[in-house]
């Protein structure tokens, strides 16, 4: 019996951690959508900020936004903060098993950084916890003095932390850990500055009295960044399947670049919602283009990569050489029966054990080892600059494999 324990903890703490984060990111849009259409009402009491009626499920819904409550309703309220939390806690146990159990395979690699495990666990877990004293001390200082200068300083620190995490982890664990660190700023925003507030607001009403409005302000701000936050901390977690990001040699570009994407979506969305079209169409024009940017720049190839367009014009590589490269390279997890004991079933079913089988996945193995260092995972089977080129020159010629060997 195979039973591959990290596997399957992986997949149930995954699947909770995605339907947690479903929760969440759907209260936080409709939270902010519901901002963005109240109408105020002229006979509005005290405290009155808007009214919407909503329509779903087969029936009428009414709801008013105000800023102070009766102390009739306190006992009943509903608070929305498990959805963060589970999401935060569920999200960083799976880093724990998909990152940090293997650090040596996924958080490190010895062509960006010659790093122990315990540095890179180091790194990710100091990125998480000084992102946020970073993030939350900026707001706290600034916030309200000086809001447009506290949202380009933190712009620039997000560009300075994705430069220094692309340059000290493996591409995809530092497209993680910065998925990480702002999914942390997001808990942290529900955990240290929105609940307190509002506690501070519920034990106002208790008390028959009026909260200091400014700790309404606060809050929605920082439910408002975890809004704009949502579709680049999205785009971070599913990134590890699309080498062509992580992987390119200006990684940390094309992780800014998607970062902008998201939070020009996200504006277009607000932007719509308030009424502003040509703000929201302006951003969704902006964001399209970085998207196109980042597509063309992701589809050159990286400058580290080797050149196969020299090798093409030489000989035609042997196909027996090519093949000595998978035998040693790759089938150790790419195989029926491999012998890694990480990967006792081929990863991804992708197996090299015939001619046939690697042509047929000739693409994919030009996007995984030449286009990128993606593979050899964690270049455990230690593959050379020399075998990448032999590679690459044999994938430009066409993949050719003699016609004995069609066979699968
Ligand atoms: C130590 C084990 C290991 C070795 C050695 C290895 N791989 Fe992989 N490979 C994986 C794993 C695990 C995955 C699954 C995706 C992931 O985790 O990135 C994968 C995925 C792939 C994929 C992507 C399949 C898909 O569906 O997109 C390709 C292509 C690939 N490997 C090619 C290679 C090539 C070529 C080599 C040798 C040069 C190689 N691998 C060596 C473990 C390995």
């Amino acid at each position: 019996m195979d039973f591959n324990i990290d596997s399957w903890l992986n997949l149930v703490i995954r699947w909770f951690h995605v339907m947690a984060g479903i929760m969440w990111i759907g209260t936080s849009f409709f939270f902010i959508w519901l901002d963005n259409v109240l109408q105020p009402e002229p006979e509005g009491g005290k405290g009155h900020v808007g009214k919407a009626w909503l329509f779903h499920g087969g029936g009428f819904y009414q709801v008013e936004k105000s800023l102070v409550a009766p102390a009739s309703i306190l006992n009943s309220l509903h608070w929305f903060k498990w959805e963060a939390y589970v999401t935060w806690l569920s999200g960083f146990a799976l880093l724990i098993v998909v990152y940090w159990w293997r650090a040596d395979l996924y958080m490190i690699d010895p062509t960006v950084a010659n790093l122990s495990v315990a540095q890179s666990i180091g790194i990710g877990l100091g990125a998480l916890v000084v992102g946020w004293l970073v993030y939350d001390g900026l707001w706290r200082a600034l916030g309200e003095r000086a809001p447009k200068l506290a949202l380009g300083i933190s712009l620039a620190l997000y560009v300075a932390v994705a430069y220094a995490l692309t340059h000290l982890l493996s591409g995809r664990a530092a497209f993680m850990m910065s998925g990480a660190m702002l999914g942390t700023i997001m808990a942290a925003n529900v955990a240290m500055v929105i609940m307190p507030n509002q506690r501070k607001m519920y034990a106002a009403a208790t008390a028959g009295g009026e909260a200091d409005p400014r700790l309404s302000y606060q809050a929605k701000r920082r439910s408002t960044h975890n809004n704009y936050l949502t579709l680049p901390v999205i785009f971070m977690m599913i990134s590890n399947h699309f080498s062509m990001t992580w992987g390119h040699a200006m990684n940390w570009l094309v992780l800014v670049a998607m970062f902008v994407v998201g939070i020009g979506v996200d504006h277009f969305l607000n932007s719509r919602d308030k009424g502003n079209k040509g703000v929201g169409y302006a951003a969704l024009a902006a964001a399209c283009a970085v998207l196109f940017a980042a597509i063309v720049f992701t589809a050159a190839r990286a400058p580290s990569a080797p050149t196969a367009d020299a090798a093409t014009t030489n000989a035609p590589v042997a196909f027996a050489s090519v093949q000595g490269i998978f035998a040693t390279r790759c089938v150790e997890c790419h195989s029926v029966h491999p012998t890694s004991k990480l990967f006792p079933i081929a990863p991804n079913g992708m197996k090299f054990d015939t001619p046939a089988e690697i042509k047929l996945a000739a693409a994919k193995i030009k996007l995984m080892a030449i286009d990128t260092n993606a593979m050899p995972l964690g270049n455990l089977t230690q593959m050379t600059a020399d075998e990448r080129a032999t590679l690459a020159a044999w994938l430009a010629q066409g993949a050719p494999i003699p016609s004995a060997m069609t066979a699968r």
